[in-house]
C-alpha cells in the first residue's frame, strides 16, 4: 500500500508556532500583501525580514511534538511507499526525523542570494543589517520561501502531484488546504481512487470528499491513525 501524507501548519500548532487561519493566526494580525509577495520584498525588505526572524526566533523555541513523531514511525513502517508532502517552512518534520519529505513552500531556515542566486541554509535570528548579506557575493538574501504569485519548486510539486495520482491513501493534517496547488492534491488522490483522510479538529474544504475524518488535533490524530494503518 502507497501512502502519501499532506500537513500543514496544524501539525506544528501543539509545538507552539501559530498556524494562518483560523483562532490566533497570522493572517489575522498581519496582511499577506505586506509581508509574503515579492512586491512587498521589493517595496520593504527590512520589514519583510523582520518578520521571518521573528518566526524564526519562534520556531527556534519549538520542539517537534508527538504528531511529527508519529509520521516518522509511519515512515519506518511503510519505508519506499510512503511520502511526506508539506507546506510548511519550519524544518519540524526534519527535526523529527522525517527523511522522505518534500517542501512545497521551501524552508524559513534557507536562503537566497537575489545577485548571484547561491542558496544555502542559514540560522540566525538577527542580523547586523537588514536586508542581509549574502556570504557568497555580498548581494542581498531573501527567504528561501514561496510567496503568493510566485511559483512553486517544480520539482516538488511534480513529485507531490505523481504520488497524489498513484497513492492509494491520502492523509491530510492540520491544512485548510485553501492554498493552491497545495491544497487541489487531496481533489487529485480522490480522483484516482485513494482512500483520504483528513485529520484535523475542524471542518475544511476536504471534509467533504474525505472518506475517514479524524476531529483531532494532530497529535493524537496521528498516534491513532498509526495504529490503524
Ligand atoms: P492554515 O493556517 O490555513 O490552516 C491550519 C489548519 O490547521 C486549520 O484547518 C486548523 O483547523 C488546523 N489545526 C489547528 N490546530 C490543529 C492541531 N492541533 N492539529 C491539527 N490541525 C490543526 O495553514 P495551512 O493550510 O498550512 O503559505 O496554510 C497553507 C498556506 O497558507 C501556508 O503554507 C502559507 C499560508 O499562507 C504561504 O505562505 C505561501
Amino acid at each position: 500500500m502507497k501512502l502519501a501524507v499532506l500537513t500543514g501548519a496544524g501539525i506544528s500548532a501543539e509545538s507552539g508556532v501559530p498556524t494562518f487561519r483560523g483562532q490566533g493566526g497570522l493572517w489575522k494580525s498581519y496582511r499577506p500583501e505586506d509581508l509574503a509577495t515579492p512586491q512587498a520584498f521589493r517595496r520593504n525588505p527590512a520589514l519583510v525580514w523582520e518578520w521571518y526572524l521573528w518566526r524564526r526566533s519562534v520556531i527556534a523555541k519549538a520542539e517537534p511534538n508527538a504528531g511529527h513523531i508519529a509520521l516518522v514511525e509511519l515512515e519506518k513502517k511503510y519505508c519506499e511507499d510512503f511520502l511526506l508532502i508539506t507546506q510548511n517552512v519550519d524544518g519540524l518534520h526534519q527535526r523529527a526525523g522525517s527523511k522522505r519529505l518534500v517542501e512545497l513552500h521551501g524552508n524559513i531556515w534557507r536562503v537566497k542570494c537575489l545577485s548571484c542566486g547561491a542558496v544555502y541554509y542559514d540560522y540566525s535570528v538577527s542580523y547586523a543589517q537588514l536586508p542581509p548579506a549574502c556570504k557568497e557575493c555580498g548581494g542581498h538574501i531573501r527567504p528561501d520561501v514561496v510567496w503568493f504569485g510566485e511559483a512553486l519548486p517544480e520539482d516538488a510539486l511534480e513529485l507531490a502531484i505523481g504520488w497524489a495520482r498513484s497513492c492509494d491513501v491520502f492523509v491530510v493534517i492540520g491544512t485548510s488546504a485553501v492554498v493552491y496547488p497545495a491544497g487541489e492534491l487531496p481533489y487529485l488522490a480522490k480522483e484516482h481512487g485513494a482512500k483520504v483522510i483528513e485529520i484535523n479538529p475542524e471542518s475544511t474544504p476536504v471534509s467533504p470528499i474525505a472518506d475517514v475524518i479524524i476531529r483531532e488535533p494532530a497529535s493524537s490524530g496521528v498516534k491513532k491513525l498509526l495504529e490503524v494503518l
